[in-house]
């Protein structure tokens, strides 16, 4: 089965054809790795580059080896230090007329998810019409992009590999997804340097949300052993490392290794797609404005514990990857271990256990199961879920 979820607002439509499995982006990896951007900008053709990313990044001075890299390689640099949490579309357009009145020929997103998912739209705009609101959906814009090239600085969004970006538009409380194979990066470049002083709470809140992609990815109907094998490796990475990312990030290779797992979950669940867990925890930016990885982690628990009954034999896979002891254990019992492997988890990183500590309140909920339960998600959850479900997920992690 190819999972395909597409169009309409807040509604995929899922197509059942064959299996497929797609990674068209060149990965470089390895400390400093951002030095060969002008060359590989250079090897795209590229000649004028738009450089996006977000205001702290900027502050914090990690464009500065990029733009040297590309000024090496005789690229003319544009920045766009703009781009907000959960980037709004009119970002996206304001990227897209830059792109168009200095014909720039590449875009490089340097930033986390938001940064590289606004840096993908915009290098559609640059050669669409009209407005990112116009091309909602998987495929339907003309026009090739052009060049688009990500660095990350966080270690969860997997958008370096994935051919979606999610954008909000706040005036309706919601966010929408545009994708397509056409807009996946040409190259990624993984460098632990860029993440040697990220936050405490960005390594933690992105690197559950990388987790969050394997589990959702590694229990979805859709999964194959192609996948399984990506998502399985993503999850014992994340639990081997993510502690360490969190407590000293200069230590490139527990943080590598963090990039890399955040990476082979955006290359599993781009095919595998992903479930209940981001189907109810996209409505949370929008509507309470949680960031999307504590989201995530905070929901996570309580959905797997939803799940459980839908795939013992993998959420026991999990909790045997997560380092738990499983060995002799009845397959139920040892499921319920990947529950208590998790909740370890977000605890050590300094995630809230409860909705309720980062804002949200009672009045959110019915709105949120309004988003959530049409979401295009939901096909792919190893669990059939109503809206009556949802709502109890909602107010058990509260
Ligand atoms: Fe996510």
């Amino acid at each position: 089965m190819n999972g395909i979820y597409n169009a309409s607002p807040n509604q995929f439509e899922f197509q059942q054809a064959f299996h497929q499995y797609i990674i068209l982006t060149r990965i470089i990896s390895g400390p400093g790795c951002v030095s060969e951007v002008g060359a590989h900008a250079e090897k795209l053709k590229g000649t004028h580059a738009l450089v996006v990313t977000d205001p702290v990044i900027s502050k914090l001075g990690l464009t500065e080896p990029i733009i040297e890299s590309l000024q090496k390689n005789n690229i003319e640099t544009i920045i766009f230090n703009e781009v907000e949490e959960n980037p709004h579309w009119q970002t996206i357009d304001k990227g897209g007329q830059i792109i168009k009145e200095n014909n720039c020929d590449i875009v490089i997103a340097i930033g986390g998810g938001s940064s590289i998912d606004a840096a993908k739209s915009m290098a559609m705009m640059g050669t669409n019409e009209g407005s990112i609101l116009d091309w909602e959906g998987i495929d339907l814009f003309p026009n090739d992009p052009i060049p688009f090239m990500v660095v990350p600085t966080t270690c969860g969004t997997g958008s370096e590999v994935t051919r979606g970006s999610v954008i909000t538009e706040s005036s309706r409380s919601r966010k929408l997804n545009v994708g397509s194979d056409r807009m996946r990066a040409n190259v990624a470049f993984l460098d632990p340097l860029m993440l040697a002083n990220i936050p405490a709470s960005v390594a933690s809140a992105t690197g559950v949300d990388a987790l969050t992609h394997a589990i959702e990815g590694y229990v979805s109907n859709i999964a194959t052993p192609l996948t399984d094998s990506l998502l399985i490796g993503a999850i014992k990475l994340i639990s081997d490392n993510l502690r360490s990312v969190v407590a000293d990030p200069k230590n490139v290779t527990t943080t590598l290794n963090m990039q890399f797992a955040a990476t082979i979950a955006g290359m599993g669940f781009n095919n595998a797609q992903l479930g209940i867990v981001h189907a109810m925890s996209e409505p949370l930016s929008p509507v309470a404005g949680v960031p999307h990885g504590v989201a995530n982690a905070i929901l996570l628990p309580h959905c797997m514990e939803f799940n459980l009954n839908g795939r013992i034999e993998k959420f026991a896979q999990i909790a045997e990857a997560m380092g738990e002891n499983v060995e002799g254990l009845p397959k139920h019992i040892a499921a319920e271990k990947s529950l208590d492997a998790v909740r370890k988890l977000v605890e050590d990183v300094g995630i809230p256990s409860g909705l309720a500590d980062v804002g949200v309140k009672e009045e959110h909920i019915s709105p949120m199961v309004d988003q959530a339960k049409v979401h295009g998600l939901l096909n792919f959850n190893p669990r059939r879920v109503n809206a009556k479900e949802i709502e109890d997920i909602y107010r058990k992690s509260l």
